[in-house]
């Protein structure tokens, strides 16, 4: 595995690379602290491409909380083993500088709204600093496939819309979230927890996917949020940041008080803090 951070040392290497006939990058935007979810992306990658680059960079554009920043996890020796074990070619540690080069700050992307609405409401110019350091990290990567995950729900509608800005390259493939045997969707951040936390985080998922039964058999939105707010909150660990009703393409919110049509199209968007650790997930109503 290479272990690149330059941006001139990984152009050698993607132009060695490509002296090989018909080869395809696939490419795995990272933060670090890599867990099964990850892997997850890093495999899709391998079965499609020739190649994989996976890079790992906290990026500090998308953070509005200086403490989220500071103590989000960094462990890249561990990082470098599993992926160096699952036969990564390359992990790309960027430069701050390189892929910053006017300054540490986002720029300003037509994101069509998609921006806006719930992490974008809850965490604002958050998506802005992704498009950012991902138009970013793409130009330096030139990939041909980039893998995210459906985890950060909002991430993937607010990159296919970068992709659209930027003329369709890369090709965005969208991966299933990876979950804990309990349900709770695996996160960097949930190292982060207290045991007694981590316990009670299974009533995220569990709370989702009874709320998205009770839609399918009738309750309005409004009334659905209160009974995965009761199941959620019988743990004092937790509290709701949001539970937010949308549609799954243009991420416009449903009415909290009209019942779904059997045909109409529904997803789920939550964060839940325990402590200062916000966890996120989402889940489709079927
Ligand atoms: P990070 O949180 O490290 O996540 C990197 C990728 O892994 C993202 O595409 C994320 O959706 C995916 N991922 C995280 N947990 C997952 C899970 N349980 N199942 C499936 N996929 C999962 O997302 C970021 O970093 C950053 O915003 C980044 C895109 C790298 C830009 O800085």
């Amino acid at each position: 595995m290479e272990i690149v951070s330059s941006q001139a040392a990984l152009r050698n290497m993607l132009a060695r690379w490509k002296q090989g006939d018909s080869v395809s990058v696939g490419f795995v935007p990272t933060m670090g602290a890599l867990h099964d979810g990850h892997l997850a992306l890093v495999r899709a990658a391998q079965t499609e491409n020739s190649r994989v680059v996976v890079s790992i960079f906290v990026n500090p554009t998308q953070f509005n909380n200086p403490h989220d920043f500071a103590s989000y996890p960094r462990t890249s020796d561990a990082d470098c083993a599993v992926l160096e074990a699952l036969g990564t070619d390359a992990v790309y540690f960027p430069v701050a500088d390189e892929l910053y080069p006017n300054g540490m700050q986002a720029a300003h992307y037509n994101l069509a709204g998609l921006d806006t609405r719930m992490e974008g409401a809850a965490r604002p110019g958050h998506f802005q600093g992704v498009a950012t350091v991902v138009d970013a990290l793409f130009e330096h990567v030139e990939p041909d496939r980039a893998y995210f995950g459906a985890k950060d729900f909002q991430q993937v509608a607010v990159i296919r819309q970068l992709v659209a800005l930027r003329g369709g390259l890369p090709q965005v493939v969208a991966c299933a979230t990876v979950r804990e045997a309990d349900g709770l969707a695996m996160s960097s951040r949930n190292l982060l927890l207290t045991p007694a936390q981590r316990a009670a985080a299974p009533r995220i998922y569990a709370g989702l996917r009874q709320a998205a039964a009770a839609l399918r058999t009738g309750a309005t939105p409004a009334a659905a949020r209160l009974q995965f707010e009761k199941h959620v909150h019988q743990s004092p660990e937790l509290e709701v940041e949001y539970l937010d009703l949308a549609h799954p393409l243009t991420l416009e919110l449903l009415p909290d008080h009209q019942v779904l049509s059997a045909e109409s199209s529904a997803h789920y968007f939550a964060v839940v803090r325990a402590g200062n650790v916000r966890l996120i997930d989402n889940f489709p109503v079927e």
